[in-house]
């Protein structure tokens, strides 16, 4: 194959720009190779890279069995087989595009209504992001986005359309805030070298942080790019996995409420994690763009969600009371998720980002770290996938600018996979600190373990041997 297969192929089929080659990915296939299972593979790795919503399928399996007549393969719901089978129009299903608006204005308390005119269809939210670039940015042009972001953008806003990604960097200083500061530091730098930037994609809850926007800053933001006038994509992908306060705001609402010109406002939704239903495909742009959703809707053709999903999911998402009572459970059954994995974590002193929603959460290792360098973090993922056998996501892969945090995911396994993988965390962090326990004594023989005498590494051991973060340490404590 080789350079042969580089002459044969086009450009797009073989460069490296679909970034599965990051360790996001390579996480995926060491767990491919040895999956975890309790009883057949009780050693292997356990999925933890995975952001996938698999707490509530009981409650979807329970709303299917009593209701035969919404899918075209049973015998309550045949008759609708030929004119379903049939459906192709790019305008999507008059009754899926209504309730799919009526969904996306319940997750967002209500607040907002939704056009079912403005939705335009696509293969999840991946193919709802690069419809929306091929929309709005030409080869070569730029959008901005605020580190740490979801790895999978490089595949879906920038392989095939050749749009490029500019950091807007955010630490840990401040809480990851994206300030007015960052997004002009990141466009000047943009300017500076002559790229055209046409847009700012922002992520509402964030992934990896697992936070929610409030709304000043998402003003400051919509501020920011009518100022410049460049688009404002926003991913609300995770909208409805918002498990505590703050209440989850949508750009949708803080428009309402502000000046702003509406035609550079484009929002990305999908039910691959809201409903956990990723397999379905079912991605939505929204935009209140018209020239947007008409030439979007055009482009949809290539990504249809197919006629018999949306005949199903318009019946479902119709259900009110389903729909209200799947949100309630489906936040409280996250929350107690999270409260779990973190207390865990709380136990053997390992700092997390404080979060209020999606399914993962981001926990802070540079304790571990032997240098604040890459090669390290990459270094200690190696570990954590190899001995301690999690796969887990590093942060280099989002892009963080700042070592030593990991996105570990919550949602895609069963409460005892929970506790075996907590048991892990805390052998490797129980060995971990009798390491740094015996390398201390080995440098300082006399030194004495006690609160006053205490002079080593500020974030590296507490008088008990743990862990911890120090009072003076710009990260932050685990709550
Ligand atoms: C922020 C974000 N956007 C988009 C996607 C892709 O979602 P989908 O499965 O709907 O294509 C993901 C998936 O993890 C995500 O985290």
């Amino acid at each position: 194959m080789g350079s042969e297969s580089y002459q044969l192929l086009s450009k797009i089929a073989t460069n490296d720009q679909h970034g599965e080659n990051s360790p996001y990915f390579d996480g995926w296939k060491a767990y491919e190779r040895n999956p975890f299972h309790p009883t057949k593979n009780p050693h292997g790795v356990i999925q933890m890279g995975l952001a996938e919503n698999q707490l509530c399928f009981d409650l979807i399996e329970e709303w299917i069995k009593n209701n035969p007549k919404a899918s075209i393969c049973t015998l309550e719901g045949m008759h609708k087989f030929r004119d379903v089978a049939n459906f192709q129009d790019y305008h999507g299903l008059p009754e899926f595009t209504s309730a799919m608006a009526k969904f996306m204005s319940k997750v967002r308390g209500g607040r907002v209504s939704f056009d079912p005119k403005r939705i335009l269809m696509s293969g999840g939210a991946t193919g709802a992001n690069e419809l929306i670039m091929f929309c709005l940015a030409d080869e070569g042009d730029a959008f901005l986005v605020p580190t740490p972001y979801y790895p999978g953008f490089i595949r879906d806003l920038c392989w095939r359309t050749k749009v490029k990604l500019i950091p807007v960097h955010c630490d840990s200083s401040n809480n990851f805030k994206i300030t007015r500061e960052a997004l002009e530091i990141a466009y000047k730098k943009a300017k500076e070298n002559n790229i055209n930037v046409k847009g700012l994609i922002i992520t509402n809850p964030s992934n990896p942080l697992g936070t929610t926007l409030d709304k000043e800053t998402l003003k400051s933001i919509v501020t920011f790019i009518n100022e410049k006038t460049i688009h404002l994509v926003c991913d609300e992908i995770y909208a409805a996995t918002v498990f505590t306060s703050p209440t989850y705001v949508s750009v949708s609402e803080v428009i309402q409420e502000m000046k702003c010109n509406l035609d550079l406002i484009h929002i990305i939704y999908s039910l691959s994690k809201d409903l956990g239903f990723p397999g379905f495909r079912v991605g939505i742009v929204y935009s209140y763009n018209d020239q947007v959703v008409s030439c979007g809707r055009k482009m949809s053709s290539f990504g249809l969600v197919s006629s018999q999903t949306q005949h199903m999911l318009a019946s479902m998402l119709c259900d009110e009371e389903f729909v209200e009572s799947f949100l309630l459970e489906s936040s409280r059954r996250l929350s107690k998720r999270h409260e779990k994995f973190t207390k865990g974590l709380e136990e053997v002193k390992i700092s997390r980002f404080p979060s209020n929603a999606g399914l993962f959460c981001w926990m802070n290792l540079k304790s571990l770290l032997k240098e604040e360098t890459i090669e390290e973090e990459l270094k200690l993922w190696h570990v954590i996938i190899n001995e301690v056998k999690l796969n887990v996501s590093p942060g280099s892969s989002f892009n963080c600018c700042e070592v030593g945090w990991f996105r570990v995911c919550f949602a895609n396994i069963d409460d005892e996979t929970v506790e075996v993988a907590l048991k892990r965390i805390r052998v490797f962090i129980g060995k971990e600190t009798k390491k740094k326990v015996e390398q201390v004594k080995r440098w300082q023989p006399n030194l004495r373990l006690s609160f006053t005498s205490r002079r080593f590494d500020e974030n590296v051991l507490s008088p008990h041997n743990h862990i911890i973060i120090s009072p003076h340490s710009p990260l932050v404590r685990a709550t």
